[in-house]
């Protein structure tokens, strides 16, 4: 089952606001949907997130050329509506990312615009294969262990790709090799994707596991629990610098004070070069509604204010490796990205 489809003419994905009770595909056939289902967080995660844009590119399109009633097609009116997409969610590059690259092919007509849309969602299944092997052998490099433990955060699996995922997509590879001792996923507060998301996944391929909850994932590394920590990412600055969901800055502080490796999985349409580092970032802030109750139910005061980034910044100096489905980057260790030519990052 993936995560998000093209199906007859539409967007499928699964409704990830649901999970773990309900299993739920949701076709999505305008624009407005669409934004609704990724600012609710019925469709998240960053490659999951740059294949919505694509495709929604490839759905304003199609509906365009559907409203002129012939293969006309009205480029400003696209161009217009994709504005909106692109713009649904700020931090995750590649959202923009792909809605850009799609995009790309407007002058070449409809079709030139699916198939570029189909092309990302095919590359991103085969980059998370990738990045899972390299993330594998990274880490018995890394741990000088045969089986280890590894701690993640929020949700980075198969939901928040097409397919299998990127850091938890590293971790399904330890557990195929027989490689993984455990699991300890964050539940992932105000949203609860590590809880919802991940541990559903993680029972589905029947990995070891024990939910953590968050605040304790720096303590316990002092305590030895875990071998390696590995993290997705939102955006990877041109330092190294990385927006990840928030929580992953607290986790790679503590690696460094327990010595533990702490290890960004991500495609490299996570990178971007246009951004200088961290501080240039955008981060979220999804207000307080989230932080002051959960599911419909407030456990806060009424009328009181939160501050709810949704994602933090881990400096490079913090970060032992960037895992990407090309190669490895030891930002902790002097390497930059700066030495990788950009047209090769984003082709
Ligand atoms: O707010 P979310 O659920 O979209 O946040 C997702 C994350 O922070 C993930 O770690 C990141 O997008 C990488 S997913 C492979």
């Amino acid at each position: 089952m993936r995560t998000i489809d093209w199906v007859d003419g539409a967007i499928e994905l699964i409704d990830q606001t649901l999970l773990p009770q309900t299993v739920e595909m949701r076709r999505v056939t305008e624009l407005p949907e669409l934004i609704d289902d990724i600012q609710r967080l019925a469709v998240r995660g960053a490659p999951a997130l740059g294949v919505a844009g694509a495709l929604g590119v490839a759905l304003i399109t199609a509906s365009v050329r559907a409203e002129l009633g012939d293969a006309e097609l009205d480029a400003e009116e696209v161009r217009r509506q994709a504005a909106l997409l692109r713009e649904a969610r700020p931090t995750a590059v590649n959202l923009s990312w792909g809605v850009d690259r799609a995009l790309a092919k407007l002058p070449e007509g409809a079709d030139a615009v699916l198939t570029e849309a189909l092309a990302i969602r095919d590359e991103d299944i085969a980059a998370c294969i990738s990045m899972g092997l390299r993330g594998a052998d990274l880490t018995r490099e890394l741990t000088a262990k045969d089986r280890v433990r590894v701690m993640t955060i929020c949700n980075t699996g198969s939901l928040a790709t097409v397919e299998r995922g990127t850091a938890l997509g590293a971790i399904q590879t330890l557990l195929e090799q027989g490689a993984l001792e455990e699991a300890f996923p964050l539940e992932t507060r105000p949203l609860l994707q590590g809880a919802r998301l991940t541990a559903w996944e993680l029972q589905r391929m029947e990995a070891p596991f024990r939910l953590l909850i968050d605040s304790a994932g720096p303590f316990l590394l002092s305590r030895g629990i875990a071998d390696a920590v590995f993290i997705g990412a939102d955006r990877i600055a041109a330092n190294g610098d990385t927006a990840n969901k928030v929580g992953s800055f607290s986790l790679a502080l503590a690696a460094q004070h327990a010595g533990v490796p702490f290890i960004v999985v991500a495609p490299e349409s996570t990178i971007d070069m246009s951004t200088a580092s961290g501080a240039d970032i955008e981060i979220e802030d999804r207000g307080v509604d989230e932080v002051a109750g959960f599911a419909g139910v407030r456990t806060a005061p009424a009328g009181i204010g939160a501050v709810n980034p949704a994602f933090d910044v881990t400096p490079h100096e913090l970060i032992t490796a960037i895992v990407t489905e090309r190669r490895v980057i030891r930002p902790a260790a002097g390497e930059t990205l700066a030495g990788v030519p950009f047209e090769d990052l984003r082709a």
